[in-house]
Formats: structure tokens, sequence, C-alpha cells
């Protein structure tokens, strides 16, 4: 969710019931953070509308934003907001040239020139869909670059026409379609991935993580055919359901952590910025490759300063 839209919500829960909402800045910011992690858990699960509200009002209390007791009157009013604020700025969105210029201009220049030989109007749209998810971190290019050389991985499985570097992605929104997008990840057949390797950098967002990593054992189990693998990146957070997982599983061939302060990601605009998280990488596999130290070369690349 863009800043703008949060503000607009906090400014309006301010509003509302100014004794009893009021939030520092600190506060707001794990605000945008919950918001976005409810959006990007509703887009892909919208049947699990209940479970990902109640994820969300324990994330409130948690994080001291409401008290328990006001959690329920304060989530009715957070979910009316959010569905206005998030009609009125996907659905209702005519297209403004200097909006356009402004949004292209925060992206990466590579893209921004690529997408020139779209549509305007659906370019503009496409931004627009994208605006309402804040920053998503990414894998550096490099990284991107030598998986695909070195280990053949030629999917980018949580992407979008934005932050995708390799030919072949998947993206949330199937209007995607027209800048090259194969799908959703959790709407594609299983054999999409089946003799192939896949980047798999999903939102942290823990529903969306476990259910992708049952996507990738039940990918592994719905064929015979080998030499299927996914490179999985996630936070490394122990104590989450999606860890056990993951760590546990028969399919997993390596795993390390990068620590925080060592390596990098990248933002949509192009930047490279360093990581202020571990993160758990792990290669899930259905062989067993002969070149497996070859994996440690990874971790040197992502660590490596520019
Ligand atoms: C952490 S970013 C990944 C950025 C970059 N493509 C990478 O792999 O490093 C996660 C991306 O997954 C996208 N996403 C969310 N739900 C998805 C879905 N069901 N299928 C495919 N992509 C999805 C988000 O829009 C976002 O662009």
């Amino acid at each position: 969710m863009n800043e703008l839209v949060v503000h607009n919500i906090i400014k309006y829960i301010g509003n509302e019931n100014k004794q009893l909402y009021k939030f520092d800045k600190s506060q707001q910011y794990e605000l945008q953070n919950i918001i976005d992690r409810w959006i990007i858990a509703f887009m892909n699960f919208p049947d699990d509308f209940n479970i990902i509200n109640e994820k969300m009002r324990q994330e409130l209390i948690d994080k001291h934003i409401v008290s328990s007791t006001n959690s329920h009157e304060f989530m009715n009013m957070l979910i009316k907001k959010l569905k206005q604020e998030y009609d009125e700025q996907v659905h209702t969105s005519y297209m403004l040239d200097s909006k356009l210029t402004h949004m292209l201009s925060l992206i990466n220049p590579n893209v921004a020139k690529k997408l020139a030989q779209y549509n305007k109007e659906d370019v503009y749209q496409m931004l627009i869909r994208y605006n309402v998810q804040s920053n998503q971190w990414m894998v550096p290019t490099v990284v991107v670059d030598y998986l695909h050389r070195i280990f053949n991985v030629t999917i980018e499985a949580f992407a979008s026409p934005i932050n995708h570097r390799l030919d072949t992605y998947l993206s949330l929104y199937t209007k995607d379609k027209i800048f090259g997008s194969s799908g959703n990840f959790f709407k594609v057949d299983p054999s999409f991935f089946v003799g192939k390797s896949s980047l798999v950098n999903p939102p942290f967002v823990e529903l969306v993580m476990v259910k992708m990593l049952n996507r990738l054992t039940a990918v592994f189990e719905s064929q015979t055919h080998k030499n299927t693998r996914f490179f999985v990146v996630l936070p490394n957070w122990t104590d989450a359901v999606f860890y056990k997982l993951i760590t546990t599983s028969k399919y997993k061939v390596y795993q390390t952590v990068l620590q925080r302060g060592n390596y990098f990601y990248e933002t949509p605009a192009g930047k490279t910025v360093v990581a202020t998280f571990n993160t758990l990488f792990v290669v899930l596999a259905n062989f067993t490759d002969e070149i497996k130290e070859k994996y440690n070369d990874i971790i040197t690349v992502w660590t490596s300063r520019r």
C-alpha cells in the first residue's frame, strides 16, 4: 500500500475517534506493514478473509497499535476504509499523463524504457495496481544472472512486470499477461515447474509462505520427472510454521542463512541496499546435483560488496 493511502487511513481513523487512536511514527510504520501484509494475503486468498482478518487483529494488538478491547471496533473501521481506498485507487483511476510520468520515474529506468513499447493506458493501470503494494525487496540482479547462468534458473516464481529479471515470470494479477507474465504462482499448473529451476522469493507474509511451500511439495509429488529445483528465499523466522516446513523438507539439498549487514538486496528503482534482516536460503530439488558445493558460490556473489 503506498504511503499516501496509509496516511489517509491513519488520518481517517484519527478523525473518526480522536481520543482513542493516535499513532506515533513507529506505530505508523508497523501499521503500514500490517496493512501491506493484509493486502497481499487478501489478494492471494480472498476466501480466507476471516483468517486473514484475525491475523491482522492479533498483529495490531502485538504491536501495541490497539488494545484487545478496542481491536474489533478498530478492525471494522480499518477494513471498511481499506476497501474504500482500494476501490478508489484501483478501479476508478483514469489516466493522468503527469501521474504516469511520475510513477515511471520511481522505477528502474531500464524497466521504464521497456514499458514504453506498451499501450500507455495498460502501463498506467498496471503501475496503479502495483502502487498499492509497498516496495518489495528483490534478490539482486547479479545473483539472478548468476542463478540463470550457472544453475539454469529460468522461472521467477514471484514477480511483477516491474521487478522481474527473467523472461519467464509469474505475478499476482491476470492482467499482467499483457506484459509477459505466465500467470499466478498459485494458479499455474504444477507441470509449469517440472524439469525446470525456479527462483522463489515470495512476499514475506506467513500465509503466503506456508501455502507456497505446500505447493512446491505438491509439484514434487505430482510427477516422476527429475530435475525440478527451487531456489527459495525466506525470512529467517525460526519459530514460524513455514520455517519448520522447509527446513525439514525431504527435498532440501542446501540451506544457509545470510546475515544482516553482510548481503544486499535491490529496490524496484534498481538501487542496491544493505539488508537489515537475516535471510534463509534453501534449495529444494528432486535430484542430487553433482555440483552441489557450487551453491556456496551463490552466497559469495550475494555478499560481495559492489
Ligand atoms: C519479494 S517480491 C520478489 C521480487 C523479485 N521478483 C525477486 O524474485 O527477487 C515478491 C513479488 O511477488 C509478487 N506476488 C504476490 N503474489 C503473487 C502470486 N500469487 N504469484 C506470483 N507473484 C506474486 C508480488 O507482487 C511481488 O512482486
